[in-house]
């Protein structure tokens, strides 16, 4: 398989890359500014390749998916992962941080299945994953732009997967726990003391079992148009 997985420089997005690669797929390593790190997680792997792009921008995204295309020949597997947070109350927020997470979190990944979906859809397969969260489901304290954008990538997933079904294409979203990845760490101990709190089980999420059921997921054709939650907090 062809798997493409934005983000996938560090964090969960390196995870889920490692997961797709340790088992002999073709994997497109993806950042917006840390290519070293890119190659690194690259380097991991049997066959894979390194892009750039800043997901907002559709200028970026285009020919990224058309250098993937022209060497790989398809894409099976799309991993909406990239993404950032802005911590601000929401009277405090400005609209250019607002604009920013939501074009990065929700943009992104409308911008990715645009292009993506139309080789999948002719190419009559292909599984589509997008992350969402939490905080898009439950709202929360500080988050108004980032859960408004997680919010809006569940709406979006379950539109893509009414309209791709019928090309055999499934789209699902995914809402990892929290994890102690650069964005998890960077969140106030508070946050972070808070979601522990909250956790059935007082545990963070690991990345690489995240990564396992993204990698299960894909394998299983027939389901489309759903939300799972991976958090122990209940949504
Ligand atoms: N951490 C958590 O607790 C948690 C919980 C629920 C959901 N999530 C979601 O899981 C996903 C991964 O989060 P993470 O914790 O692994 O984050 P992370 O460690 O901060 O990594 C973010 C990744 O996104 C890329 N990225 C950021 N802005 C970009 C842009 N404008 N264009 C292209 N790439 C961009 C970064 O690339 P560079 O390295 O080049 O900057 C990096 O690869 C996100 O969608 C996040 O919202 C995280």
């Amino acid at each position: 398989m062809v798997c493409l997985i934005t983000g996938s420089s560090r964090g969960l997005g390196k995870a889920v890359a490692i997961a797709f690669g340790s088992r002999g797929h073709r994997v497109v390593i993806h950042c917006k500014k840390n290519k070293s790190d890119a190659e690194d997680v690259a380097s991991k792997m049997k066959e894979s390749m390194v892009v750039e792009a800043d997901v907002k921008n559709i200028h970026e995204v285009k020919p990224l998916v058309n250098e993937v295309v022209n060497r790989y020949g398809r894409i099976d597997v799309l991993v909406n992962n990239a993404g950032i947070t802005k911590e601000s109350l929401l009277i405090k927020t400005s609209e250019q941080d607002f604009d920013e997470v939501v074009n990065v979190n929700l943009k992104g990944p409308f911008n990715f299945i645009r292009i993506v979906g139309r080789h999948m859809m002719k190419q009559k397969s292909g599984s589509i994953i997008n992350i969402s969260s939490y905080a898009g489901v439950k709202g929360k304290e500080g988050l108004a732009s980032y859960s408004a954008s997680k919010a809006g990538l569940i709406g979006l997933t379950k539109t893509a997967s009414r309209e791709m079904a019928p090309f055999n294409v499934s789209v699902n979203a995914v809402l990892p726990g929290y994890m102690l990845t650069d964005m998890g760490a960077a969140s106030s101990g508070k946050a972070r003391e808070a979601a522990l709190e909250n956790s059935l089980i007082k545990e963070f999420s690991s990345p690489e079992l995240v990564a396992e059921f993204i990698f299960n997921l894909t394998e299983m054709k027939e389901i489309t148009g759903q939300v799972f939650n991976l958090d122990s907090r209940i949504v």
